[in-house]
């Protein structure tokens, strides 16, 4: 081992997307297979046991990455010294529950959470947040860590980037390797835009090789944007693996840097680009070098764009206000 190990905290670890994810992190997919790892995983304590059994198979895998694997059921604790913290325990709408009470049961979760990162996590640290309502969740966990710079604390949209890549690949008839520079826009809801417009499939642009804006308003855009809804109708349960290796992907990208002449998606905080209101936590073409981001700037918005981001981001806007009269931001 070439260096220490990174503090990784995971919450809702003996969930499904845990168990997907926590095999991935100790084979060293997320950081390198040069880096060794400490997992700390959270649980409510009726599922601490379920993290136990897993963390015994994590030990059956006998990785060499793997330094150690504690388990905790208090927020302080596991947040404690963490420089990467996946945020995937999350509260699900029930049958009966309103948007309000969704957001308000997630709120309950993400704002000690966030007092938690704020308290004890390593300088360095990097918040992903997985659980939904992702972005909004994000935006609450990171108003409650006023010591943390703000553009440390992101949301999932590479899931859809990923969907969206593999729809294009298909229509184009080409490998998915091929397809670069494609962009979700917005909120991880079925409000997303998935952008193709500046895409390319190997070099060429991706909109003029479709040609096809039925295809594009009509099939690909909610195919994309519904594909949660139809993984659980599918599945009946939503995704857990391919969110997983979406969340190791957002992380992978963000500490090692997206590849030269790509971009990749991430929900982080507006600056204000592409008429963004700042603060609002909303999916952006993003590049990763040296350990940071940066929104990629400069794109030429188009009409059919425009009023798709809008929409989505408009979403976003709405969400921020209800938890703002929740008191939860
Ligand atoms: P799951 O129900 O299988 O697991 C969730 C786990 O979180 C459970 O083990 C639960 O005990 C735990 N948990 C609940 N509250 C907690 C808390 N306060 N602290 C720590 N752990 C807590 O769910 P899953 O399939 O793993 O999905 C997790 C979340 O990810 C859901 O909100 C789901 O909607 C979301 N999701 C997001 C994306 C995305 O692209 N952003 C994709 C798929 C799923
Ligand atoms: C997904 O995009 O697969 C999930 O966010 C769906 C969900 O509601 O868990």
């Amino acid at each position: 081992m070439t260096q220490a190990p990174v503090n990784v905290t995971v919450t809702g670890a003996a969930g499904q997307i845990g168990y997907a994810l926590l095999f991935r992190i100790a084979s060293g997919q997320l950081l390198g297979p040069d880096t060794p790892v400490k997992l700390r995983l959270l649980e409510i304590p009726q599922a601490v046991k379920a993290a136990e059994g897993t963390a015994l198979e994590l030990e059956d895998g006998a990785f060499p990455l793997l330094a150690g694997i504690d388990i905790f059921d208090d927020a302080k604790q596991a947040f404690a010294g963490a420089n990467v913290a996946l945020l995937v325990g999350a509260r699900p709408r029930t049958k009966g529950m309103e948007r309000a009470d969704l957001l308000e049961a997630n709120g309950g979760i993400f704002k000690p959470q966030g007092e938690a990162i704020n308290a004890g996590a390593a300088d360095d640290i990097r918040v992903l947040v997985v659980g939904n309502p992702a972005n909004t969740n994000a935006l609450i966990a990171q108003s409650h860590a006023p010591d943390v710079p703000a553009e440390r604390f992101t949301a999932m949209t590479r899931l859809d980037h990923n969907r969206a890549v593999a729809q294009l690949a298909k229509k184009l008839n080409a490998p998915v390797g091929e397809i670069t520079k494609l962009t979700i826009w917005g909120n991880h809801s079925a409000s997303q835009y998935p952008d193709i417009f500046h895409a390319e499939v190997g070099g060429r642009n991706a909109a003029e090789a479709v040609n096809d804006e039925k295809w594009l308003a009509e099939e690909f855009i909610p195919r994309v944007a519904k594909r949660g809804a139809e993984i659980i109708e599918a599945r009946g349960a939503s995704s857990a693996a391919s969110a997983a290796n979406a969340a190791i992907d957002h992380i992978h990208d963000w500490v090692l840097g997206t590849p030269e002449g790509d971009w990749t998606s991430m929900a982080v905080p507006s600056d204000g680009s592409y008429g963004v209101p700042e603060g609002l936590i909303s999916s952006f073409p993003v590049r990763c070098r040296d350990g940071k981001y940066e929104i990629v700037q400069g794109l030429e918005i188009n009409e059919f764009s425009r009023t798709r981001i809008d929409a989505s981001v408009a979403e976003l806007a709405e969400e921020r206000e209800a938890v703002k009269k929740l008191g939860l931001i």
